[in-house]
């Protein structure tokens, strides 16, 4: 018998995280539903299922149903997974869902991970900042496709906030920038490696050195890599650690140097 027959028509149970913080009547609390498994059944057919059978008042958000468009992240059984991706198969048959810590909550499982990305990218300046005004007449410049490779694995951060809800740091630091944007963690310290790597990118070492090193930035990190193990796109978070740490300790060991960084 294969892993599909065996786990056929299980009956599911789904203790779900509700609270409604615009509505003064609303405590937290956990709701529980039962739904029978249908073969390759996803997180986010059961959550559509049971609010079209059983509960029309259930919040949780989705988009594109296939891991692009970051919507879905919330806690499965504690751990934060994309809804969409994850099979009812390969988890418990009692489901416990939470919404992400960290983001504002919006309702029982959705979240609004959008504010905390966008302050994200206006700390780190998320944007390419080039001296020279730009010409559209000029030339596209030329990039070694090694280079453009590892610099598009950073642009595949779907933001879903997987990484950041992870992060025991995150949890209980607000300001801590963490690997992508550095205040906010691993999407954070992504994003600065990601600018950190484009040579149209022109700003110094001592003007990263002041986003990214302190204890709210990538010297804040405890490296245990919940947020490389966690991420649903695989991204090479360890090795974005690795590189700004070896750049940011280069700066502080040679400050005169810092310009080269
Ligand atoms: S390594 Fe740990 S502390 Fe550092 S950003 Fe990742 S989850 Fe947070
Ligand atoms: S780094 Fe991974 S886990 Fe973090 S926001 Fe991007 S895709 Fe999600
Ligand atoms: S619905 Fe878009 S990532 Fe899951």
């Amino acid at each position: 018998m294969n892993k599909d027959s065996q786990k056929a028509g299980r009956r599911l149970r789904f203790e779900i995280f509700r609270y409604n913080p615009e509505d003064s009547m609303s405590r937290p609390h956990l709701d529980t539903f039962e739904l029978v498994e249908t073969p390759y059944m996803t997180l986010f057919l059961a959550l559509h299922r049971l609010r079209e059978e059983q509960d029309p008042s259930l919040q949780f958000d989705f988009a594109c149903r296939s891991a692009v468009c970051g919507s879905c992240g919330m806690l499965v059984n504690g751990r934060p997974r994309l809804a969409c991706r994850t099979l009812t198969r390969d988890i418990a048959q009692t489901i416990r869902l939470h919404p992400l810590p960290v983001f504002k909550l919006i309702g029982d499982l959705s979240v609004d991970t959008g504010t905390w990305f966008r302050a994200m990218a206006d700390r780190v300046e998320s944007w390419i900042h080039a001296k020279l005004p730009f010409d559209p007449t000029a030339q596209e410049a030329r990039m070694d496709d090694d280079l453009a490779a590892a610099i598009y694995e950073g642009e595949r951060c779907i933001e879903c906030g997987c990484c950041v809800a992870a992060c025991g740091v995150a949890n209980v630091r607000p300001n801590f920038v963490g690997p992508a944007g550095m205040n906010r963690i691993a999407a954070g310290m992504n994003r600065i490696a990601r600018f950190m790597l484009d040579p149209r990118d022109e700003r110094s070492g001592d003007e990263w050195f002041d986003v990214v090193s302190s204890d709210d930035g990538v010297f804040g990190c405890l490296g245990l890599m919940a947020c490389h193990d966690i991420c649903p796109k695989s991204l090479p978070l360890l090795e974005v650690y690795a590189f700004l740490r070896r750049k940011m300790l280069a700066a502080a060991l040679a400050p005169r140097s810092r310009a080269q960084l």
